[in-house]
Protein backbone atom coordinates (compact mmCIF):
# COMPACT_ATOMS: atom_id res chain seq x y z
CA UNK A 1 0.00 0.00 0.00
CA UNK A 2 0.90 3.69 -0.20
CA UNK A 3 2.57 5.24 2.74
CA UNK A 4 0.35 8.56 2.18
CA UNK A 5 -2.77 6.49 1.10
CA UNK A 6 -4.04 8.11 4.54
CA UNK A 7 -2.72 11.27 4.36
CA UNK A 8 -5.96 14.31 2.88
CA UNK A 9 -5.24 16.68 0.32
CA UNK A 10 -4.16 19.51 2.87
CA UNK A 11 -1.78 17.37 4.47
CA UNK A 12 -0.14 16.12 1.14
CA UNK A 13 0.33 20.09 -0.05
CA UNK A 14 1.56 20.77 3.35
CA UNK A 15 4.32 18.33 2.61
CA UNK A 16 4.68 19.62 -1.03
CA UNK A 17 5.66 22.93 0.46
CA UNK A 18 7.72 21.73 3.02
CA UNK A 19 9.72 20.00 -0.18
CA UNK A 20 13.23 21.86 -0.42
CA UNK A 21 14.84 20.68 -3.20
CA UNK A 22 12.29 19.39 -5.54
CA UNK A 23 12.61 19.66 -9.43
CA UNK A 24 9.22 18.13 -10.11
CA UNK A 25 6.94 19.81 -12.43
CA UNK A 26 4.05 19.56 -9.67
CA UNK A 27 6.19 21.38 -7.23
CA UNK A 28 6.88 23.87 -9.86
CA UNK A 29 3.42 24.52 -11.03
CA UNK A 30 1.16 24.43 -8.21
CA UNK A 31 0.55 27.60 -7.01
CA UNK A 32 -0.83 28.55 -3.87
CA UNK A 33 -4.01 30.25 -6.51
CA UNK A 34 -4.15 27.00 -8.61
CA UNK A 35 -4.25 24.86 -5.22
CA UNK A 36 -7.45 26.47 -3.89
CA UNK A 37 -9.33 26.92 -7.12
CA UNK A 38 -8.76 22.82 -7.54
CA UNK A 39 -8.54 21.65 -3.67
CA UNK A 40 -12.10 21.03 -3.16
CA UNK A 41 -13.07 19.84 -6.35
CA UNK A 42 -14.12 16.11 -7.08
CA UNK A 43 -14.03 14.80 -10.70
CA UNK A 44 -17.09 12.77 -12.12
CA UNK A 45 -15.48 9.66 -10.91
CA UNK A 46 -15.13 10.74 -7.21
CA UNK A 47 -11.68 11.64 -7.73
CA UNK A 48 -9.83 14.79 -5.93
CA UNK A 49 -6.75 16.49 -5.32
CA UNK A 50 -5.27 14.30 -3.25
CA UNK A 51 -5.83 11.13 -5.83
CA UNK A 52 -3.42 13.15 -8.35
CA UNK A 53 -0.70 14.76 -6.41
CA UNK A 54 -0.35 11.90 -3.80
CA UNK A 55 3.07 10.55 -5.78
CA UNK A 56 4.70 14.06 -6.33
CA UNK A 57 4.13 15.09 -2.60
CA UNK A 58 5.31 11.42 -1.27
CA UNK A 59 8.06 11.36 -3.55
CA UNK A 60 10.14 14.80 -3.71
CA UNK A 61 12.55 13.31 -6.54
CA UNK A 62 9.33 12.99 -8.79
CA UNK A 63 10.08 14.64 -12.54
CA UNK A 64 6.72 15.08 -13.25
CA UNK A 65 4.97 14.72 -9.66
CA UNK A 66 1.47 14.42 -10.78
CA UNK A 67 -0.91 11.52 -11.90
CA UNK A 68 -4.93 12.05 -13.35
CA UNK A 69 -7.41 10.55 -10.78
CA UNK A 70 -9.63 9.91 -13.81
CA UNK A 71 -10.02 10.80 -17.46
CA UNK A 72 -12.42 13.70 -16.18
CA UNK A 73 -9.64 14.88 -14.01
CA UNK A 74 -8.00 16.54 -17.12
CA UNK A 75 -11.45 18.80 -17.01
CA UNK A 76 -11.49 19.09 -13.46
CA UNK A 77 -8.35 19.73 -12.11
CA UNK A 78 -7.50 21.70 -15.86
CA UNK A 79 -6.01 24.29 -13.87
CA UNK A 80 -2.70 22.34 -12.62
CA UNK A 81 -2.90 19.56 -15.20
CA UNK A 82 -2.91 21.66 -17.83
CA UNK A 83 0.10 23.97 -16.67
CA UNK A 84 2.03 20.44 -16.15
CA UNK A 85 0.95 19.41 -19.59
CA UNK A 86 2.27 22.72 -21.30
CA UNK A 87 5.88 22.29 -19.45
CA UNK A 88 6.34 18.91 -19.72
CA UNK A 89 5.80 18.77 -23.36
CA UNK A 90 6.98 21.82 -24.08
CA UNK A 91 4.17 23.79 -25.78
CA UNK A 92 2.61 27.51 -25.31
CA UNK A 93 -1.19 26.15 -26.22
CA UNK A 94 -2.86 23.08 -26.37
CA UNK A 95 -3.53 21.59 -29.73
CA UNK A 96 -3.52 18.47 -30.19
CA UNK A 97 -3.90 17.41 -33.37
CA UNK A 98 -6.34 14.70 -34.75
CA UNK A 99 -4.78 11.37 -35.24
CA UNK A 100 -2.96 10.38 -38.13
CA UNK A 101 -1.37 7.38 -38.77
CA UNK A 102 -0.23 8.22 -42.20
CA UNK A 103 0.38 5.91 -44.97
CA UNK A 104 1.75 2.51 -43.40
CA UNK A 105 1.70 1.49 -47.23
CA UNK A 106 3.70 3.97 -47.95
CA UNK A 107 6.31 4.58 -45.28
CA UNK A 108 9.36 5.81 -47.23
CA UNK A 109 11.52 3.59 -44.80
CA UNK A 110 12.19 0.32 -43.40
CA UNK A 111 14.86 -1.21 -41.72
CA UNK A 112 17.12 1.46 -39.84
CA UNK A 113 19.80 -0.90 -39.43
CA UNK A 114 20.17 -3.38 -42.38
CA UNK A 115 23.46 -4.50 -41.33
CA UNK A 116 22.53 -5.55 -38.46
CA UNK A 117 25.41 -3.59 -36.28
CA UNK A 118 24.21 -1.31 -33.84
CA UNK A 119 19.68 -2.35 -33.29
CA UNK A 120 19.27 -5.10 -31.05
CA UNK A 121 15.62 -4.76 -31.36
CA UNK A 122 12.37 -2.73 -31.61
CA UNK A 123 9.26 -2.12 -29.97
CA UNK A 124 6.83 1.09 -30.51
CA UNK A 125 3.73 1.63 -27.97
CA UNK A 126 0.81 3.51 -27.60
CA UNK A 127 -1.82 3.79 -24.21
CA UNK A 128 -5.58 3.60 -24.27
CA UNK A 129 -8.26 4.29 -21.42
CA UNK A 130 -11.52 2.77 -21.29
CA UNK A 131 -13.41 6.07 -21.22
CA UNK A 132 -16.20 4.59 -18.69
CA UNK A 133 -13.46 3.72 -15.78
CA UNK A 134 -11.62 5.63 -13.65
CA UNK A 135 -7.38 5.58 -13.41
CA UNK A 136 -6.02 3.51 -10.56
CA UNK A 137 -6.67 5.88 -7.46
CA UNK A 138 -10.41 5.83 -8.02
CA UNK A 139 -10.81 1.89 -9.05
CA UNK A 140 -12.06 -0.61 -6.41
CA UNK A 141 -11.00 -4.69 -7.02
CA UNK A 142 -14.18 -5.53 -8.81
CA UNK A 143 -14.18 -2.19 -11.05
CA UNK A 144 -10.23 -3.82 -12.25
CA UNK A 145 -11.69 -6.98 -12.44
CA UNK A 146 -14.49 -5.71 -14.77
CA UNK A 147 -12.33 -3.52 -16.63
CA UNK A 148 -10.04 -6.69 -17.72
CA UNK A 149 -12.99 -8.94 -18.46
CA UNK A 150 -14.19 -6.16 -21.33
CA UNK A 151 -10.27 -5.68 -22.55
CA UNK A 152 -10.34 -9.68 -22.63
CA UNK A 153 -13.77 -9.93 -24.56
CA UNK A 154 -12.05 -7.69 -27.99
CA UNK A 155 -8.70 -9.21 -27.53
CA UNK A 156 -10.00 -12.55 -28.38
CA UNK A 157 -11.62 -10.58 -31.41
CA UNK A 158 -7.69 -9.79 -32.80
CA UNK A 159 -7.88 -12.10 -36.06
CA UNK A 160 -4.87 -13.56 -38.44
CA UNK A 161 -1.23 -12.86 -37.56
CA UNK A 162 -2.94 -10.54 -34.58
CA UNK A 163 -4.95 -13.48 -32.61
CA UNK A 164 -3.39 -14.79 -29.18
CA UNK A 165 -4.43 -15.17 -25.90
CA UNK A 166 -4.27 -13.61 -22.78
CA UNK A 167 -2.61 -14.30 -19.60
CA UNK A 168 -3.70 -13.30 -16.35
CA UNK A 169 -0.92 -12.28 -13.96
CA UNK A 170 -3.17 -13.81 -10.93
CA UNK A 171 -1.74 -17.67 -11.02
CA UNK A 172 1.60 -17.22 -13.37
CA UNK A 173 4.61 -18.71 -11.71
CA UNK A 174 6.95 -16.05 -10.59
CA UNK A 175 9.52 -17.48 -12.92
CA UNK A 176 7.43 -17.34 -15.50
CA UNK A 177 6.77 -13.57 -14.60
CA UNK A 178 10.70 -13.06 -13.92
CA UNK A 179 11.59 -14.40 -17.87
CA UNK A 180 8.75 -12.73 -19.39
CA UNK A 181 10.06 -9.18 -17.60
CA UNK A 182 13.87 -9.92 -18.20
CA UNK A 183 13.08 -10.68 -21.77
CA UNK A 184 11.44 -7.32 -22.37
CA UNK A 185 7.34 -8.42 -22.86
CA UNK A 186 6.18 -8.28 -19.20
CA UNK A 187 5.76 -5.12 -16.46
CA UNK A 188 6.47 -5.65 -12.80
CA UNK A 189 5.16 -3.84 -9.39
CA UNK A 190 8.96 -1.70 -9.43
CA UNK A 191 7.76 1.35 -10.30
CA UNK A 192 7.70 3.63 -6.57
CA UNK A 193 6.13 6.70 -8.01
CA UNK A 194 3.40 4.37 -9.46
CA UNK A 195 3.38 2.54 -6.34
CA UNK A 196 2.49 6.10 -4.38
CA UNK A 197 0.03 7.11 -7.12
CA UNK A 198 -2.26 3.64 -6.40
CA UNK A 199 -0.92 1.61 -9.43
CA UNK A 200 -0.45 -1.59 -7.65
CA UNK A 201 -3.36 -1.57 -5.49
CA UNK A 202 -5.22 -4.70 -5.13
CA UNK A 203 -1.90 -6.37 -7.10
CA UNK A 204 -1.76 -8.57 -9.35
CA UNK A 205 -6.33 -8.41 -9.80
CA UNK A 206 -7.14 -7.41 -13.18
CA UNK A 207 -3.53 -7.50 -14.59
CA UNK A 208 -2.27 -9.27 -17.41
CA UNK A 209 -0.40 -9.91 -20.52
CA UNK A 210 -2.12 -10.69 -24.08
CA UNK A 211 -0.02 -12.14 -27.09
CA UNK A 212 0.14 -12.99 -30.19
CA UNK A 213 1.61 -16.44 -31.67
CA UNK A 214 5.04 -14.89 -32.93
CA UNK A 215 5.24 -12.89 -29.81
CA UNK A 216 5.67 -9.63 -31.68
CA UNK A 217 2.01 -7.86 -31.08
CA UNK A 218 1.36 -7.32 -27.42
CA UNK A 219 -1.46 -5.79 -25.11
CA UNK A 220 -0.32 -5.11 -21.61
CA UNK A 221 -3.89 -4.58 -19.21
CA UNK A 222 -3.55 -2.58 -16.51
CA UNK A 223 0.01 -1.84 -16.16
CA UNK A 224 0.14 1.48 -15.08
CA UNK A 225 -2.31 2.65 -18.12
CA UNK A 226 -5.73 0.40 -18.63
CA UNK A 227 -4.02 -0.47 -22.11
CA UNK A 228 -0.75 -0.67 -23.69
CA UNK A 229 -0.87 -1.97 -27.38
CA UNK A 230 3.17 -2.32 -27.96
CA UNK A 231 4.66 -4.01 -31.40
CA UNK A 232 8.12 -5.67 -31.16
CA UNK A 233 10.87 -7.76 -32.76
CA UNK A 234 14.56 -8.00 -33.12
CA UNK A 235 16.58 -5.88 -35.38
CA UNK A 236 15.94 -2.38 -36.71
CA UNK A 237 12.78 -2.64 -38.99
CA UNK A 238 10.88 -0.16 -37.94
CA UNK A 239 8.14 0.07 -40.57
CA UNK A 240 7.57 -3.32 -39.93
CA UNK A 241 6.86 -2.79 -36.34
CA UNK A 242 4.81 0.34 -36.74
CA UNK A 243 2.57 -0.66 -39.75
CA UNK A 244 1.80 -3.86 -37.09
CA UNK A 245 0.61 -1.41 -34.62
CA UNK A 246 -1.63 0.87 -36.58
CA UNK A 247 -2.94 -2.46 -37.64
CA UNK A 248 -3.98 -3.51 -34.50
CA UNK A 249 -5.05 -0.43 -33.37
CA UNK A 250 -7.28 0.15 -36.09
CA UNK A 251 -8.74 -3.89 -35.36
CA UNK A 252 -9.35 -2.60 -31.23
CA UNK A 253 -11.09 0.50 -32.16
CA UNK A 254 -13.54 -1.87 -34.55
CA UNK A 255 -13.92 -4.66 -31.79
CA UNK A 256 -15.91 -2.27 -29.16
CA UNK A 257 -13.76 -0.43 -26.99
CA UNK A 258 -14.36 3.63 -26.19
CA UNK A 259 -10.94 5.03 -25.59
CA UNK A 260 -10.86 7.73 -23.60
CA UNK A 261 -10.04 11.47 -25.74
CA UNK A 262 -10.29 14.97 -25.06
CA UNK A 263 -10.27 17.72 -27.95
CA UNK A 264 -7.04 19.52 -27.71
CA UNK A 265 -5.01 16.87 -25.59
CA UNK A 266 -5.93 13.80 -27.70
CA UNK A 267 -6.18 10.39 -26.09
CA UNK A 268 -5.99 10.27 -22.38
CA UNK A 269 -3.91 8.59 -20.26
CA UNK A 270 -3.02 7.84 -16.11
CA UNK A 271 0.48 10.09 -16.22
CA UNK A 272 0.01 13.09 -18.35
CA UNK A 273 3.85 12.51 -19.76
CA UNK A 274 1.73 10.05 -21.94
CA UNK A 275 -1.17 11.21 -23.28
CA UNK A 276 -1.68 13.08 -26.98
CA UNK A 277 -0.67 10.37 -29.15
CA UNK A 278 0.87 8.54 -26.25
CA UNK A 279 3.28 6.71 -28.67
CA UNK A 280 6.49 5.74 -28.12
CA UNK A 281 8.55 4.14 -30.47
CA UNK A 282 12.25 3.03 -29.31
CA UNK A 283 15.27 0.95 -30.14
CA UNK A 284 17.89 -0.47 -27.84
CA UNK A 285 20.67 0.10 -29.91
CA UNK A 286 24.69 -0.50 -29.50
CA UNK A 287 25.87 3.14 -29.28
CA UNK A 288 29.09 2.80 -26.70
CA UNK A 289 31.59 6.12 -27.84
CA UNK A 290 28.51 8.39 -28.38
CA UNK A 291 27.12 7.05 -24.86
CA UNK A 292 30.44 8.17 -23.22
CA UNK A 293 30.82 11.16 -25.16
CA UNK A 294 29.89 14.48 -23.37
CA UNK A 295 27.65 15.64 -25.13
CA UNK A 296 25.24 12.68 -25.80
CA UNK A 297 22.19 14.74 -23.76
CA UNK A 298 23.10 17.98 -26.06
CA UNK A 299 22.85 15.90 -29.12
CA UNK A 300 19.66 13.81 -27.50
CA UNK A 301 17.65 17.10 -27.10
CA UNK A 302 18.72 18.54 -30.64
CA UNK A 303 16.73 15.57 -32.24
CA UNK A 304 13.78 15.64 -29.29
CA UNK A 305 15.11 11.83 -28.35
CA UNK A 306 15.14 10.33 -24.88
CA UNK A 307 17.79 7.67 -23.87
CA UNK A 308 16.85 4.86 -21.34
CA UNK A 309 18.67 2.12 -19.65
CA UNK A 310 17.57 -1.01 -21.58
CA UNK A 311 15.01 -2.53 -18.29
CA UNK A 312 12.79 0.29 -18.72
CA UNK A 313 12.33 3.47 -17.40
CA UNK A 314 14.34 4.89 -14.23
CA UNK A 315 17.17 1.68 -15.20
CA UNK A 316 20.65 1.77 -16.43
CA UNK A 317 22.03 1.04 -19.29
CA UNK A 318 23.57 -2.58 -20.00
CA UNK A 319 27.08 -3.44 -21.75
CA UNK A 320 26.32 0.26 -24.24
CA UNK A 321 23.22 -0.86 -25.23
CA UNK A 322 20.52 1.91 -24.86
CA UNK A 323 16.85 2.41 -24.90
CA UNK A 324 16.37 5.79 -28.19
CA UNK A 325 13.10 7.18 -28.25
CA UNK A 326 10.76 9.99 -29.02
CA UNK A 327 10.49 12.71 -26.04
CA UNK A 328 7.50 14.56 -27.98
CA UNK A 329 3.70 12.87 -27.77
CA UNK A 330 1.76 15.77 -27.80
CA UNK A 331 0.89 18.81 -30.14
CA UNK A 332 2.19 16.07 -33.15
CA UNK A 333 0.47 13.26 -35.24
CA UNK A 334 1.69 9.71 -34.47
CA UNK A 335 3.57 9.78 -37.85
CA UNK A 336 5.55 12.82 -37.15
CA UNK A 337 6.25 11.42 -34.12
CA UNK A 338 7.59 8.41 -35.42
CA UNK A 339 9.79 10.17 -38.03
CA UNK A 340 11.15 12.32 -35.07
CA UNK A 341 12.13 9.31 -33.80
CA UNK A 342 13.38 7.79 -36.87
CA UNK A 343 15.46 10.52 -37.98
CA UNK A 344 17.09 10.78 -34.32
CA UNK A 345 17.92 7.17 -34.45
CA UNK A 346 19.09 7.60 -38.16
CA UNK A 347 21.43 10.31 -36.57
CA UNK A 348 22.77 8.26 -33.67
CA UNK A 349 23.78 5.63 -35.84
CA UNK A 350 25.76 8.21 -38.17
CA UNK A 351 27.39 9.54 -35.12
CA UNK A 352 27.94 6.53 -33.41
CA UNK A 353 30.33 5.27 -36.97
CA UNK A 354 31.88 8.64 -37.45
CA UNK A 355 32.87 8.48 -33.51
CA UNK A 356 34.27 4.77 -34.05
CA UNK A 357 36.25 5.86 -37.45
CA UNK A 358 33.97 3.98 -39.50
P1 LIG B 1 7.07 2.17 -21.74
O1 LIG B 1 6.82 3.45 -21.03
O2 LIG B 1 7.13 2.36 -23.21
O3 LIG B 1 6.22 1.01 -21.33
P2 LIG B 1 9.46 1.30 -20.29
O4 LIG B 1 10.69 2.14 -20.38
O5 LIG B 1 8.77 1.19 -18.98
O6 LIG B 1 8.55 1.81 -21.43
O7 LIG B 1 9.80 -0.14 -20.83
C1 LIG B 1 8.91 -1.20 -20.79
C2 LIG B 1 9.57 -2.48 -21.24
O8 LIG B 1 9.78 -2.45 -22.64
C3 LIG B 1 10.96 -2.72 -20.62
O9 LIG B 1 11.11 -4.08 -20.34
C4 LIG B 1 11.89 -2.32 -21.74
O10 LIG B 1 13.14 -2.99 -21.66
C5 LIG B 1 11.12 -2.79 -22.94
N1 LIG B 1 11.53 -2.11 -24.17
C6 LIG B 1 11.44 -0.80 -24.47
N2 LIG B 1 11.94 -0.55 -25.69
C7 LIG B 1 12.37 -1.73 -26.19
C8 LIG B 1 12.98 -2.13 -27.42
N3 LIG B 1 13.22 -1.26 -28.39
N4 LIG B 1 13.29 -3.44 -27.56
C9 LIG B 1 13.01 -4.34 -26.59
N5 LIG B 1 12.42 -4.03 -25.43
C10 LIG B 1 12.10 -2.74 -25.22
N1 LIG C 1 5.56 9.97 -11.68
C1 LIG C 1 6.91 9.77 -12.10
C2 LIG C 1 7.66 11.09 -11.97
O1 LIG C 1 7.04 12.08 -11.77
C3 LIG C 1 7.01 9.23 -13.52
C4 LIG C 1 6.58 10.15 -14.61
C5 LIG C 1 6.73 9.68 -16.05
N2 LIG C 1 6.72 8.28 -16.21
C6 LIG C 1 5.65 7.50 -16.28
N3 LIG C 1 5.83 6.21 -16.38
N4 LIG C 1 4.45 8.00 -16.30
O2 LIG C 1 8.86 11.11 -12.08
Amino acid sequence: MASGANLNTEQLYEKLCAQKDSKSLLKKNLTPEIYKECKDKVSKFKGKLADCIRSGCMNPESGVGIYASDPDAYTTFAPILDAVIKDYHKVDTLNHPQPNFGDIANLGFGDLDPGKQMIVSTRVRVGRSHDSFGFPPVLTKEDRVDMEKVSKECLAKLEGDLAGEYFPLTGMSKETQTKLTEDHFLFNDSDRFLREAGGYDDWPTGRGIFFNKAKNFLVWVNEEDHLRFISMQMGGDLGEVYSRLVKAIGALEKSGLKFAKKDNLGYLTFCPSNLGTTLRASVHIKIPKLAASPDFKEFCDKYNIQARGIHGEHTESVGGVYDISNKRRLGLTEIDALQEMRRGVEAVIAREKELAGK
